[in-house]
Order: C-alpha cells, then sequence, then structure tokens
C-alpha cells in the first residue's frame, strides 16, 4: 500500500538539508523529519488538492519549495484500498484514511472523481489536527437498503462527524443516500398494505450527521436521495454551508434538507434545495442562524420547530431568512411548536422572500400535533418579535388563506411585523378569509389578503408565566 507522506514545504527543505548532510558523513544521522513512507524512500510524495478534471494527487518533486506555505497532506481512499467499483465495501479503507488524516495538520481526505463507493454505517470522529477535510469528487454511498443494512449498524445514522473542530466537507462530488427502500418502508406514511400506515418501529438513517462539533464548512457537493434527513446538526457552533445542492422527490418521507437543533452561529447560504419534508428546519436551542439564498422546491419549507414536545423547554432566537425562493411547498415559512411546551422564539426575520404556488405562505402554528389527539395545554413557547418583510408571490391553495397565526390560547404571539407582504392566488379567485388567534402585532403597509385579525398593540394579560430564555 503507498502512503502520501505528510510534510510541509518547510519540513521538505530541513529534510534535503539532512539528506546532503548525511551524504558526506561516516556518522549516520538520525531523519528527524517524520513522514510516512516506505523504509529506502528519498523523495517525500506531496500534492495540493486536485482538482476535479486530475481527480488524482499530482506527484511534484519541486526542489525548491516556497517556505511561506504549508501544503495539505493528501490522503487518496484508494491508496488505503478503496476499490470504487459500487459494491465493495470500502468502509475500513475509508476509517484507514480518515485515522491518518486526522493525526496531522490540515489532512485532506481524498475521494477520487473516479469512483462509486460503498460504506456503510460509520462515525468519523475526532478529535483531530486542525484543518482536515474530506473532500469528495467521486460519490459515496450507502449499503442499498434495509435488507442490505448490516444488522451490527446502527439505523438511526449513517455517516456520523463526532467531536471536530475547523472540519471541512467539500467537493464535487455526490453523496447518494440510497433513499428509495427506505421510503416505501410498510411503517411509512401510506406505504402499508392498501394504502394503511404499519406500526414502527420506522428507524431510517439520517444521512449526515454532525454531533458536538464546531466550526464545520459544508460546501459544493451533491446531497441526494437520503432515506431520512439528509444533513443534521446537533451540538455544535461554527456552521458554514454554501452552494450545496440537496435532491430527494416530493413523496419522499422525512427527507428534511438541513435540520440544525441545539447549534449556534449558523450560516446556510446559495444553496438548492428539493425534498419531501422541511426545506431547513431549526429546532431547539438554535440561535444566531442566517438563511440567505436558499431556494426550496416541493418541500415542507423553511420550518422553526417543531418545538416544545412532551412539556419540553424550547429556546430559538436571532434567526434570519432572506432572499429565498420558496416554490411548490406545503408550507412557506413556518413557526410550528406543540401544546405544553415553554421557552421562547423571538427575533425572528423573514425577508425578501418569493413564494411561487406554497400552500401555507405564512404560518405560525401553536398546536402542532401528528396524531391529532393533542389536549389543550396551558403552558405554551412564547413567540415575539417575528418580523415579514417583503414577501411576495403566489399560493396554491383555494382553500386555507395563505397566512394562518394560530397562537395559542394561553400565550399570545406578540409584536409580528407585517410589511410589504403580499400574496396571490397561482389561480382563481383571493382567499380573503385570514386566520388569527391570539396573534398581536402592526402592520406597517397593507397586507394582501388583508388579515385584519391581527391585533394591535399589546395583549393586557400578558402573563408573567411566559418565561423567556
Ligand atoms: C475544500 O476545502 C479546503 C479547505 O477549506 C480547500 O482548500 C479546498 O480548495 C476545497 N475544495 C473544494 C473542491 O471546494
Ligand atoms: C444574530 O446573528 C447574527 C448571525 O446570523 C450575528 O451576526 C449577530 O451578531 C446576532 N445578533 C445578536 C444580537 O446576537
Ligand atoms: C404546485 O405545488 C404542488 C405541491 O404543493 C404541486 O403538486 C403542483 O404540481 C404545483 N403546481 C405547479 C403548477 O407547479
Ligand atoms: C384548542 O384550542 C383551540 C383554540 O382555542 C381550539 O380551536 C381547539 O379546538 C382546541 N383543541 C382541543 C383539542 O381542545
Ligand atoms: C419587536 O420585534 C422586533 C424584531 O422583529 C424588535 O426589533 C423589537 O425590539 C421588538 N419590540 C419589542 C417591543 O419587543
Amino acid at each position: 500500500m503507498e502512503h502520501f507522506c505528510c510534510i510541509s514545504k518547510k519540513m521538505l527543505f530541513f529534510v534535503v538539508l539532512i539528506l546532503i548532510i548525511w551524504s558526506h558523513l561516516i556518522n549516520v544521522i538520525e531523519g528527524r523529519a517524520h513522514y510516512h513512507k516506505k523504509k529506502g524512500a528519498t523523495t517525500p510524495v506531496y500534492a495540493p488538492v486536485p482538482s476535479s478534471s486530475s481527480p488524482n494527487p499530482i506527484v511534484r518533486s519541486d526542489p525548491y519549495p516556497s517556505p511561506t506555505r504549508d501544503e495539505p497532506c493528501i490522503f487518496d481512499v484508494t491508496s488505503y484500498g478503496a476499490v470504487g467499483d459500487g459494491s465493495t465495501d470500502d468502509t475500513a479503507a475509508f476509517q484507514a484514511a480518515w485515522k491518518a488524516a486526522c493525526a496531522v495538520d490540515s489532512g485532506v481526505v481524498f475521494v477520487p472523481s473516479s469512483g462509486k463507493f460503498m460504506i456503510r454505517s460509520t462515525i468519523f470522529s475526532g478529535p483531530c489536527k486542525p484543518g482536515l477535510v474530506l473532500q469528495v469528487n467521486g460519490v459515496i454511498m450507502p449499503p442499498d437498503g434495509p435488507d442490505c443494512w448490516p444488522d451490527s449498524d446502527s439505523k438511526k445514522q449513517w455517516l456520523v462527524f463526532y467531536r471536530l473542530d475547523g472540519f471541512t466537507l467539500n467537493g464535487t462530488g455526490t453523496i447518494e443516500g440510497n433513499g428509495n427502500q427506505w421510503w416505501d418502508l410498510p411503517c411509512k406514511p401510506h406505504r402499508g398494505p392498501h394504502g394503511s400506515t404499519l406500526p414502527g418501529p420506522c428507524d431510517s438513517p439520517a444521512m449526515i450527521r454532525f454531533f458536538l462539533s464546531n466550526n464545520i464548512e459544508l460546501s459544493g457537493l451533491r446531497i441526494q436521495n437520503s432515506p431520512q434527513f439528509h444533513i443534521k446538526f446537533d451540538g455544535c457552533n461554527g456552521v458554514l454551508i454554501d452552494k450545496i445542492q440537496i435532491n430527494s422527490p416530493q413523496c419522499s418521507p422525512n427527507t428534511d434538507g438541513i435540520h440544525v437543533e441545539n447549534t449556534q452561529n449558523v450560516g446556510i447560504y446559495n444553496s438548492m434545495i428539493a425534498n419531501g419534508d422541511d426545506c431547513i428546519s431549526i429546532g431547539p436551542g438554535c440561535s444566531n442562524v442566517d438563511i440567505q439564498g436558499v431556494v426550496c422546491d416541493h418541500s415542507h419549507g423553511i420550518s422553526i420547530g417543531s418545538l416544545g414536545v412532551h412539556n419540553s423547554r424550547s429556546c430559538v432566537s436571532n434567526i434570519t431568512v432572506r432572499g429565498a425562493l420558496i416554490k411548490n411547498s406545503d408550507n412557506g415559512v413556518r413557526i410550528k411548536t406543540w401544546q405544553g411546551g415553554s421557552g421562547s422564539v423571538s427575533d425572528i426575520s423573514f425577508q425578501d422572500i418569493q413564494m411561487e404556488n406554497t400552500t401555507n405562505s405564512i404560518i405560525i402554528d401553536q398546536y402542532y400535533c401528528l396524531t391529532k389527539e393533542c389536549r389543550n395545554q396551558t403552558s405554551a413557547v412564547y413567540l415575539s418579535g417575528v418580523s415579514y418583510k417583503n414577501i411576495k408571490g403566489t399560493y396554491n391553495n383555494v382553500r386555507s388563506a395563505p397566512i394562518h397565526f394560530a397562537c395559542s390560547d394561553s400565550v399570545p404571539c406578540t409584536n409580528i411585523t407585517m410589511s410589504e407582504v403580499e400574496l396571490l392566488p397561482a389561480q382563481g379567485e383571493l382567499v380573503d378569509d385570514p386566520f388569527c388567534w391570539n396573534a398581536y402585532g402592526i402592520q406597517e403597509t397593507l397586507t394582501i389578503p388583508p388579515i385584519d385579525c391581527l391585533q394591535e398593540g399589546m395583549p393586557l394579560e400578558l402573563e408573567e408565566t411566559a418565561v423567556g430564555c
């Protein structure tokens, strides 16, 4: 097995120097530069990150390296035994490449564009040296469906990135989820005999999961056909997602595009998401989330929530969604909470959003319930400071109004601001039947359709029990 050695230009210079001295001395000086290479090798091999057109690392032998910049160290999975024929189990090779790259500064685990690599459910864990990159130019995919999934493997997750700091997942390739057979399990909605839904357990793996990790970058990749959520962040701080594509059919159940929870300081930019559930969902414990330049197609829109399930306390604040296009979608921008929760949602801004053929374009639902058997409770997550500005376009449901504010009975929503909100029917007549319950706020401009039911000012009886976070 060939290894690429990891050596900076500075170190290379040092090695060459030692070799020269060594060749002139009788006493053997022990090489102090440690690089992973066969004994007897004299030329260290290092390479820049290859482009997609040159899938394999270029071996350079520049004897006069510039001492200013460290070159990344490439760990090509095929050098660790990965086959990439679409059926051989390449898990061990990926793990070995990961382990080697993790141990050096700025290590790059490289997946060449020539291969389709099948790997099983795997935890890529840290801590690792800073600057670690997993660059996928080829295709990575899991075993094809539940029947091929080894019993010993977790059915809840596939690729897990754990305890990393300063990690990048990027490339020009595809992460394929092979979700078809999972979506058709008889326990999935309406997939049982005669359109029934058989009882669970119905575990299906989330495709990419980042857990307890900080300063994560994700860019360039195409991520598709997840058995369940595509990308999930939990307990992370510092996430940058740029120019990714997520693609799954409209009828694929629970295939949320990007889900974040207990995660702070998130930027999601310039990405296209087409899927069968929430385009982006923001769960409990998130703050400082900035979403810009995202297109959501045939999804369930951009959601905050669901929050407060099983009487839990949820805190979400400072979320901005700007410059989005949401089309052919069940919901546009949504906030959903269960009855009985506590905590708060505050400082939320939805701005410059184009809606095309969405159903519930703007919706707050504080009665979120999957079974239709949820009791009303006195406690609720407190919503305040939600602004909708310059939201325009079309809605497709002639039966319900495109703006729907169903706030909790006991805890009203306050400080909702509407400005330049204009929603017209994709076809047919304007649905002039707004719905608000216990919703307070102001309209800075005339809203279309009009929502006269939004109450001005603050509720008199806003109770002390509406605890913030
Ligand atoms: C992946 O990220 C690394 C580290 O930021 C960067 O050097 C490299 O150019 C990126 N590659 C691609 C294809 O985006
Ligand atoms: C809100 O979040 C943004 C990042 O999206 C951050 O730059 C800003 O400082 C945050 N504001 C507050 C008040 O924390
Ligand atoms: C409108 O969106 C729905 C999904 O909500 C989709 O089924 C329908 O095909 C879309 N209509 C058009 C004209 O694209
Ligand atoms: C809960 O309260 C809402 C608003 O008052 C009401 O419309 C709904 O019927 C109630 N649901 C139950 C299950 O009591
Ligand atoms: C109302 O919400 C906006 C954000 O939408 C915020 O800037 C403002 O401070 C809030 N006002 C009150 C009185 O809480």
